[in-house]
């Protein structure tokens, strides 16, 4: 069986006023009538296909993972403070067994085709008993630099070599990448045997790996929670598994996959995940459009009415009120408002 990882961490800012600290992103019903959490435990809980999901998170996220857990058996990690993501998978590595097969989940993305999703998760599954280090790859339609690059080496069976992983290219290379047409997007989902990702994370994050084994041996199983050591949780570094790993290791393969994906980074992919009505427009609330196309409105409370509109997104929550270009939608977190929440 597979072991899915669920990480629960940072608060974006691109999807303010509607996504805040005290709410973020993955607690949100944003596409659908679920929260993106809710969907995540729905796509990993095949009993055939998957153990019960082990939750890295924050003390601040503690709550709301708790309310919308339903009725899923879970083992929650309780992270003293957000290290970034190389401490967070480690955190889960050291405490499920060596042989388990961890495949490592975002809590804030949707995936529109769950049998594509999990299709996927067998064929990377299968390469990480192997001992690869697995991403998710997908097939990228525009240079975004908030992205891992995945250059393709030689083929595996259900996946490729990864020749090189390149994190967070700033713009003129993301638009080489994208011209090289040898590079698929990293989905930021991960397949890794734990024994593996341990001895990958000792060769390359030494620290890290030390650090993480000993604030495990130290911490303190409370019921369903586990709280590992926070003055030893404390020395980490913070970074991501991207750089830590990914970037680092030989190991790397990846398995292509076309499922829907989106990581809802701003507005305009959110219009994008949601279904469109007849005239193009997304709509939530009190809404009406007259002449408008490929415009985001949605309110809690005030009607909102506008006319002649194109890719325009309007968002108000109690007393913010957005509005922006579809293009503009990727620096709402430069806004003031955002900043502050
Ligand atoms: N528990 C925990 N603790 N979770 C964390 C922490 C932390 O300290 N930091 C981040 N996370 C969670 C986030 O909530 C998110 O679900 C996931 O880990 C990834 O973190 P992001 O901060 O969203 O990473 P990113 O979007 O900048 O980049 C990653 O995802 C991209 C695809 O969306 C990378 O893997 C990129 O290479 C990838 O392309
Ligand atoms: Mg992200």
């Amino acid at each position: 069986k597979i072991y899915p990882v669920i990480m629960c961490g940072g608060s974006g800012t691109r999807l303010w006023p509607r996504s805040r600290k005290v709410k973020p992103k993955p607690f949100l019903p944003l596409v659908g009538d679920t929260t993106l959490f809710e969907q995540t435990l729905a796509r990993c809980s095949d009993a055939g296909q998957f153990a019960p999901p082990t939750i890295v998170t924050g003390t601040g996220h503690l709550d709301h993972v708790e309310a919308q857990l339903g009725g899923t058996k879970a083992r929650i990690v309780v992270e003293p403070e957000a290290k970034n993501t190389a401490a967070a998978i480690a955190l889960a590595a050291w405490l499920l067994p060596d042989d388990a097969v961890m495949l490592v989940c975002p809590s804030d993305h949707h995936i529109a085709d769950v049998s594509a999703f999990r299709a996927a998760a067998d064929a990377a599954a299968s390469l990480a008993m192997e001992d690869r280090m697995v991403a998710f790859g997908i097939t990228p339609t525009q240079p975004e630099t908030g992205y891992g690059y995945i250059l393709r080496g030689d083929g595996l069976t259900g996946g490729f070599a990864v020749e090189r992983f390149v994190e967070k290219p700033d713009l003129e290379r993301a638009t080489q990448f994208l011209a090289h047409g040898g590079y698929s997007w990293n989905g930021g989902i991960f397949a890794f045997r734990a024994g593996a990702f341990k001895a990958e994370l000792e060769r390359h994050r030494p620290r890290i790996a030390d650090a993480v084994a000993r604030s495990v041996k130290e911490g303190r199983e409370d019921g369903a929670r586990f709280h590992p050591a926070a003055a030893t949780f404390s020395e980490i570094a913070s970074e991501s598994v991207d750089y830590a790993v990914m970037e680092e290791t030989d190991r790397a393969a990846m398995v292509p996959v076309s499922m829907g994906w989106s990581d809802i980074g701003s507005w305009q992919s959110l219009r994008d995940a949601r279904p469109a009505d007849a005239g193009g427009n997304r709509m939530q609330g009190k809404v009406d459009l007259i002449d408008c196309e490929g415009v985001l409105v949605e309110t809690d409370g005030p009607r909102v009415s506008a006319i002649g509109l194109k890719d325009v997104a309007i968002v108000v929550n109690g007393d913010d009120v957005l509005v922006t270009t579809m293009a503009g939608t990727q620096k709402v977190g430069q806004l003031p408002g955002a900043a502050k929440q």
